[in-house]
């Protein structure tokens, strides 16, 4: 018996943003020479073939059964595709290339995989092949497409580790020229901050968004930009990661143990025996240049939180970052940092714009109702919330490891986007987050404190 509430209408919308987000996935492993695509560019996830995979194996997992009818003739790659790994502290994997399946075959897959979904939702679009009605397509589809899109951005993650000489070079927008920008901070009167999504609205949302609920934010001073690599080689170069009384615990004992004393996108060259004057260079997705004094710094939370113990300061909550970007000195809450215009390419550094950040100040018109800058794009912003579950939480019955599985207290919320972040996921109650001592996330921060007196 159908479910009576749920609406089987596909919306004409989807399958076009299918499209062109499985655009975006196929567009990355182009960049990825074919003999390298059997590479494990991070140590702690799986080779890149995996991913090839995965995308196809994940909707097919999703939507057969549910939307389309029960049928694969692919079950063992179904299966070998369908979930990527994270290890928190230690665990790391030990396959080898040869355990995977012949590029050729894995590519067969993934065509035979694209041709049946598109041939069942093209029916399913015209009436010819009714649904199961347990869940919506708009629901399911939506969960295909960002699924597939955040992929679209944690591959780039991924591809920027690999070596140079393994990629091609797309074309790509000349860099901005660099905008010198003053840091300061900004006082954000108490206040509401407005903290998941409706229920039952029009916006889709994942299961850990859910539910609404505003929290009262006593008054606080925040940057008014990320930390910029400049302010973050002042904390390197007083001794910030050879000085104990900066770190906790744990990310002291991770840090010693795998021997981190920078950020992992900067490299040092030169030959200084004396171990002065080394300059930093900057690893982008492409090349290499000098670091940028104006771009965000990108860190771990573990270096995040380093820095803002030695700035006399602390990384904001979830529901003050809220604030900061959505709230107004009266009691109302923005639909965006600058208002109610959908985000374009006006506003920040986000929805594939660039490969690399951009300097903290270069989009004034991104700014919050208090001023805040670049909250939205040019890389996520890691706060002090550990990730969890709002009041009312139910996981997605057809995904339900998708935030259950991260509610284990070792991971934090990151809010924001990064220039890889798809303009779909820019919403008020979107939640990022990765574990503490995972240093490749586009991901960066900024600091708040108490009032300014
Ligand atoms: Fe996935």
């Amino acid at each position: 018996m159908l479910a009576t509430k749920v609406d089987l209408n596909v919306p004409s919308e989807l399958l076009p943003r299918l499209f062109e987000a499985r655009r975006q996935t196929d567009a990355l492993f182009e960049l990825v020479r074919p003999d390298s695509l059997y590479e494990r560019p991070i140590p702690e996830r799986h080779r890149i073939i995996f991913y090839v995979g995965h995308l196809e194996a994940f909707d097919r997992n999703l939507l057969s059964g549910r939307l389309l009818p029960n049928a694969s003739s692919d079950s063992d790659f179904d299966r070998l595709f369908a979930f990527g790994i994270d290890p928190v502290g230690g665990g790391l994997p030990t396959d080898q290339p040869s355990d995977w399946p012949a590029l050729d075959h894995v590519r067969q897959y993934v065509q035979r995989t694209r041709d049946d979904l598109d041939q069942g939702l093209a029916s399913l679009r015209d009436g010819s092949l009714p649904g199961t009605g347990e869940f919506s397509p708009a629901l399911l589809l939506n969960v295909a497409i960002e699924h597939r899109l955040m992929h679209a951005e944690t591959l780039a993650y991924m591809l920027h580790r690999l070596p140079y000489e393994r990629k091609n070079v797309p074309p790509r927008p000349s860099r901005l020229a660099l905008v010198p920008a003053i840091s300061t901070m900004i006082e954000v009167p108490a206040g509401p901050a407005m903290l998941g999504l409706l229920r039952n609205g029009d916006t889709f949302g994942w299961d850990n968004e859910f539910q609404r609920h505003w929290v009262d934010i006593p008054s606080f001073a925040i940057d008014r930009y990320k930390t910029k690599n400049s302010e973050y080689l002042e904390f390197l170069n007083s001794g910030g990661y050879d000085n104990r009384t900066w770190w906790s615990d744990a990310d002291w004992l991770w840090k010693e143990s795998n021997h981190i004393s920078h950020p992992a996108f900067w490299v040092q060259a030169g030959n200084d025996q004396a171990g002065n004057d080394k300059e930093w260079f900057w690893k982008g997705m492409f090349d290499e240049i000098a670091v940028p004094p104006d771009w965000p710094v990108y860190v771990s939370h573990a270096e995040a939180s380093a820095y803002a113990r030695w700035a006399g300061k602390s990384l904001p909550t979830e529901a003050q970052w809220q604030r900061a970007a959505y709230g107004s000195p009266g009691s109302q809450c923005r639909q965006h940092p600058w208002g109610s215009k959908p985000p374009d390419a006006t506003r920040g550094n986000f929805n594939f714009e660039n490969w690399d950040p951009v300097s903290v100040g270069a989009y004034p018109q991104g700014a919050s109702a208090f001023g805040v800058e670049d909250m939205f794009g040019n890389g996520w912003e890691w706060t002090s919330t550990v990730f969890a579950p709002f009041a009312g939480f139910e996981p997605f019955p057809f995904y339900p490891g998708y935030s259950a599985d991260f509610f284990d207290g070792k991971h934090y919320v990151m809010k924001g986007a990064s220039m890889r972040t798809a303009a779909c996921m820019l919403r008020p109650s979107f939640r990022n987050w990765f574990q503490p001592h995972y240093q490749y996330v586009y991901a960066g921060f900024r600091c708040v404190s108490n009032p300014i007196a």
